[in-house]
């Protein structure tokens, strides 16, 4: 089976798996916006998935010598986005109703986005296949930079 038809259904069942509070949470979701403790959960989260961005950076060019390095990093980043998904950021000022509720789905969306990426990464260190690998950290990047651009308030 082609990995990008089982991806998108791998980053499902992830997030079904994930655990109980993200599936209790979805019917808050779309009303909470962080604050508090919930903020600081968010910005470790992002710690998380930079220090695994920059361990994979290092190991990428041979994922079967680092196997065990890049997963134990791509693992930490997995679980670090399925803890951001249901946080969301600051809405910018301003935003009520309807277009709130689709900011919050955007955002949801697009760390979605960076999950399947995750996980393509990982599957590419498990085949050793340095180039898909390579592909997998430059498209995470660009999720990054596009997260960033639409959902990071400060930025
Ligand atoms: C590998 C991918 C990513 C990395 C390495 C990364 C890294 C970071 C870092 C280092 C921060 C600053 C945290 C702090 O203030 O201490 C941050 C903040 C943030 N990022 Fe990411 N990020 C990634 C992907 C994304 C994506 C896909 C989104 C899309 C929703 C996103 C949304 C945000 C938001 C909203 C903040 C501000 C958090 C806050 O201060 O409340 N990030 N990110």
């Amino acid at each position: 089976m082609k990995l990008s038809v089982t991806l998108p259904a791998l980053a499902l069942l992830a997030l079904t798996a994930a655990a109980p509070a993200y599936v209790a949470n979805t019917a808050n979701t779309a009303a909470t916006v962080v604050d508090g403790d919930d903020h600081e959960a968010l910005e470790e989260a992002m710690e998380t998935l930079k220090a695994g961005q920059r361990a994979v950076k290092k190991g990428m060019d041979d994922p079967a010598a680092n196997e065990a390095e890049l997963m134990k990093h791509l693992e930490a980043m997995e679980a670090a986005t399925l803890t951001a998904i249901p946080l969301h950021a600051e809405a910018p000022e301003g935003l009520a109703g309807k277009d709130l509720a689709r900011w919050k789905v955007g955002y949801r969306a697009e760390l979605t986005k960076l999950l399947t990426q995750i996980l393509a990464m990982q599957d590419a260190t498990l085949a050793g296949d340095a180039a898909a690998l390579k592909k997998g950290y430059d498209a995470l990047v660009e999720v990054k930079k596009s997260g960033h651009e639409d959902f990071r308030v400060d930025d």
